[in-house]
């Protein structure tokens, strides 16, 4: 039997926990960690070239070099399949403002939140919004993060929204994850639009979404087969499901992947018109029916639910996980990382709050995640997992155990890591 060539052999691991798919994972998949006791991982080329239990691994492999792993437990890298990480300013005075008592929806409708943040936004240049961003993102990245999906709109203009997506290639040639863009022009009805929202939704699909698609297209994303997503906000106050529609499919008729903030506060029937557009994901679902996890269930697309959102309005309101894995959902978490609704940098953190308010056990928050999470960006097919053929994007964890990771609380960083191995090499 010939020998495998590898760059390196991850050695003596107490866990190699794999993600592995089919993906998405559902049901009582989504239970199932694929642990591996006392495994091994080969590298090569930053491709997974071998994974198993150490003795197979090792007597398959030619590694130039190795390294131990001391005892550890070897992860796939955590892909945060939804934030807003780019804008400008901050919004502490609302923060400030809702522990007195406002609610996030009275300070939106009174043209603070979105609007506060799209005002910020307008006055950065793309250099600046970048420079702003890239603390958060080496943040996300020293707390497991390897691939972060990044969304426009808090520019709701054409010119400051390619600003935006100008400011989100500037992050990924930084390095320091895999980025994925999504344009989310129809966030809220800018001060333009004021009295016509409509106005706002025709400008949305007649100029800013071609003009994204054409960014996209001579854009590294494009060359390194990532597509760019195109999101909308369906609820009172931001866009009627008929608005949303008209987003999401022009979005879809320019190739763009479609997504939906839906259910958050109110149940208005996006997720039905969305799942219709072809959704890839439906994201936020707190106010979801039984009906519409049930159509979840039976559909191709994520459901993205976004735990840090409730708890940083302290709220008891989390979306129903459990009810959408019972009802098959290919359940994702992310951070929903915006200076409005969810300041959060940690995908471990989200973790703890949906195993400890959502239930979930700490196999199922890790594949949602993972597998599930690179699901929801339509890129299972090359990372989430640690299988043969997928990218090396590898967390060795502190700790022996992975459920450390949902388990432990405020380590410094919240995530209990010593090294972080991410060997993005691929074009
Ligand atoms: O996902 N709900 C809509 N959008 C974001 C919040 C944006 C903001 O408050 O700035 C969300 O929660
Ligand atoms: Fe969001």
């Amino acid at each position: 039997m010939s020998l495998i060539d590898a760059d390196l052999l991850i050695d003596n691991a107490s866990q190699v926990v794999t993600c592995a798919g089919p993906a998405p994972k559902r049901g009582a998949a989504l239970a199932d960690a694929g642990v591996i006791p006392g495994g091994a991982v080969a590298v090569a080329g930053g491709v997974i070239v071998a994974v198993g239990p150490a003795a197979d691994v090792r007597a398959r492999v030619r590694a130039r070099a190795t390294l131990d792993a001391g005892g550890r437990a070897l992860i796939p890298g955590l892909i945060d399949c939804h934030t807003h990480l780019v804008y400008g300013g901050d919004r502490a005075g609302e923060f400030e403002l809702r522990i007195r008592g406002a609610s996030y929806v009275e300070i939106m409708a009174a043209g603070g939140g979105i609007l506060n943040t799209m005002r910020q936004t307008r006055e950065a240049s793309a250099e600046a919004l970048a420079s702003q961003a890239e603390p958060r993102l080496r943040e996300m990245a020293a707390n497991g993060a390897t691939t972060v999906e990044i969304k426009t709109g808090y520019g709701l203009d054409l010119e400051s929204e390619l600003r935006m997506l100008a400011a989100i290639a500037r992050l990924a040639a930084l390095g320091v994850c895999e980025i994925v863009p999504t344009v989310l022009a129809a966030h809220t009805v800018p001060p333009e639009f004021k009295d016509d929202p409509d106005g706002y939704v025709d400008e949305v699909v007649s100029h800013i979404l071609p003009a994204a698609a054409a960014w996209h297209a001579a854009s590294r994303f494009a060359a390194r087969g990532i597509r760019l997503g195109v999101d909308v906000f369906c609820e009172n106050h931001a866009f009627t499901v008929a608005q949303s529609q008209r987003v999401l499919e022009a979005g879809a008729r320019l190739g763009l992947a479609p997504k939906i903030h839906v259910d958050q506060f109110t149940s208005l029937g996006g997720v039905e018109m969305a799942l219709a557009a072809g959704a890839l994901s439906c994201d936020h679902l707190e106010a979801t029916t039984p009906a519409d996890a049930a159509r979840l269930g039976a559909s191709g697309a994520a459901a993205v639910v976004l735990p840090a959102c409730a708890f940083n309005f302290g709220n008891t309101q989390f979306a129903d996980a459990r009810g959408l894995v019972n009802a098959g959902a290919a359940l994702a978490l992310a951070t929903d990382h915006n200076p409005g609704s969810a300041p959060c940098l940690s995908l471990p953190l989200v973790m703890a709050i949906a195993c400890r308010y959502q239930r979930l056990l700490p196999a199922e928050a890790l594949n949602a995640v993972t597998i599930n999470a690179a699901h929801a960006l339509g890129l299972a097919d090359r990372i989430g997992s640690i299988e043969v053929g997928k990218r090396a994007d590898l967390l060795l964890l502190k700790a022996a155990d992975y459920r450390s990771l949902a388990y432990v609380l405020g380590d410094d960083p919240l995530i209990t890591l010593v090294t972080l191995i991410t060997l993005i090499t691929l074009p």
